[in-house]
């Protein structure tokens, strides 16, 4: 490896605390849907991180909004109003079609406080008993990574070690319709939490009529659909929302990750007036949430998702890439199953337990001048920026496939 590489790997290894596995690549430079490493190597991003760059890295809009309003005013807190977050509300609410909007910063925080608006109109509006409200979760389920979060999970990697766990929350299996209407029959349940795709635990697709069949058995339990749209909102999957492929609304929507384009760390909770009015002063807050420097670079977050049709685009060039790699499928030994909707893709590699495989695969693809990584040890996933161009969608798959042959072939 050569030194500046060297060098940052070594200063994080010995100054910062060691609760991530980086593949080993430093990056300095990023444009649309390409980074540079420190020695000026080009990659194409194929992680986007973790689907927040979606507008593609440093879009010129954005940036350009970030600086103008870095310059007037960046934060005043909640204790005061400011001049853009109104305007923010405004436009968000508009642009998905929900009364209120709360404003928070990191996904994790937006769960939070979908968790707690869900029990407080547990108690107040559907009449659970004080301190018996439940949230339904799913297995698999990844929202983030604090105390309530690993509460849900059932990753050990992610729970074990930081008991004891938060109460009020039971999981079900994924993609189980009879099992969510069993755990509806509790009346102290309050809300039902789900991905409408799984990231982390990678990219599983539901099947179709699960999302419809959980509004249905939401609204016949009178229970919450919450729908973590972290990951697959904005237009990853193809649809400005991932619940926008069937007839799911959800009654409190979670966006995070590219609601700022990549920028900054930007959440927002919504959800209509019956629910939202739930929280009242002093109930619920963040210093930065709703932050001016936030509200403008959101707002031009959204406006160019549709000013440049990235919904269209992410839909289109995820089937490019899914058929052009359904060959692999066929032809490698390695390459057990491809899914995704949109361009929210993975591949799943027949691999040993340690998953070691498909983390050579992904050093093999960063040596050929493509980043992604591995997700639960075995399946690598697959999510550009959405501003990804019909020849950038060919050349990149040829990287991916001439990666898994030269692997293949090595081993
Ligand atoms: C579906 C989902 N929800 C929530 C989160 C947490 O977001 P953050 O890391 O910004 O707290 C993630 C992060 O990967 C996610 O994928």
């Amino acid at each position: 490896m050569i030194d500046s590489s060297k060098r940052a790997i070594d200063l994080e290894n010995k100054y910062g605390a060691h609760n991530y596995h980086p593949l080993p690549v430093v990056l300095s430079k990023g444009e649309g849907i390409y980074v540079w490493d420190v020695e000026g190597k080009k990659y194409f991003d194929y992680l986007s991180a973790y689907s927040a760059v979606n507008q593609g890295h440093c879009h010129p809009k954005i940036i350009s909004c970030l600086s103008d309003q870095a310059k007037k005013l960046t934060l005043t807190s909640r204790a005061f109003y400011n001049d853009t977050l109104g305007e923010y509300e405004k436009f968000i609410t508009e642009y998905f079609k929900y009364d209120k909007v709360l404003p928070m910063n990191t996904g994790v925080e937006g769960g939070e406080t979908a968790n707690k608006i869900a029990r407080k109109w547990g108690y107040e509006v559907k009449g659970i008993e004080e301190n018996k409200a439940k949230i339904i979760f799913v297995n698999g389920n990844f929202w983030g990574r604090t105390l309530a979060a690993i509460s849900t999970s059932d990753d050990p990697l992610s729970y074990k070690g930081f008991g004891p766990y938060m109460p009020g929350y039971e999981t079900i299996p994924y993609n189980d319709l009879d099992a969510l209407e069993e755990s509806f029959k509790d009346k102290n349940v309050c809300a039902f939490m789900v991905e409408p795709i799984q990231g982390e635990a990678g990219v599983v697709v539901p099947d179709e009529g699960y999302l419809s069949g959980v509004r249905t058995l939401c609204d016949k339990y009178n229970v919450l659909f919450i729908a973590d749209e972290v990951q697959t909102g904005i237009g990853r999957t193809g649809k400005m929302l991932a619940t926008d492929y069937e007839d799911a609304r959800p009654d409190i929507l979670i966006l995070g990750k590219a609601l700022s384009g990549g920028v900054l760390p930007v959440s927002a909770v919504l959800a209509d007036d019956e629910i939202m009015m739930c929280i009242r002063p002093g109930e619920h807050g963040s210093t930065f949430g709703g932050n001016p420097l936030a509200c403008v670079v959101a707002k031009s977050a959204l406006e160019v998702v549709k000013e440049e049709n990235l919904v269209e685009n992410a839909f289109l060039r995820g089937h490019q890439f899914r058929d052009r790699l359904k060959n692999l499928g066929e032809e490698s030994e390695l390459v057990k199953k491809i899914r995704g909707k949109g361009l929210l893709n993975a591949i799943v590699i027949d691999d040993d337990e340690d998953g070691s495989t498909a983390w050579d695969i992904c050093m093999k693809m960063k040596d050929n001048g493509l980043i992604a990584k591995p997700t639960h040890g075995n399946i690598i996933r697959f999510a550009p920026p959405l501003v990804i161009s019909e020849t950038e969608v060919d050349e990149s798959c040829e990287i991916i496939e001439q990666s898994i042959k030269e692997f293949s072939k090595s081993n």
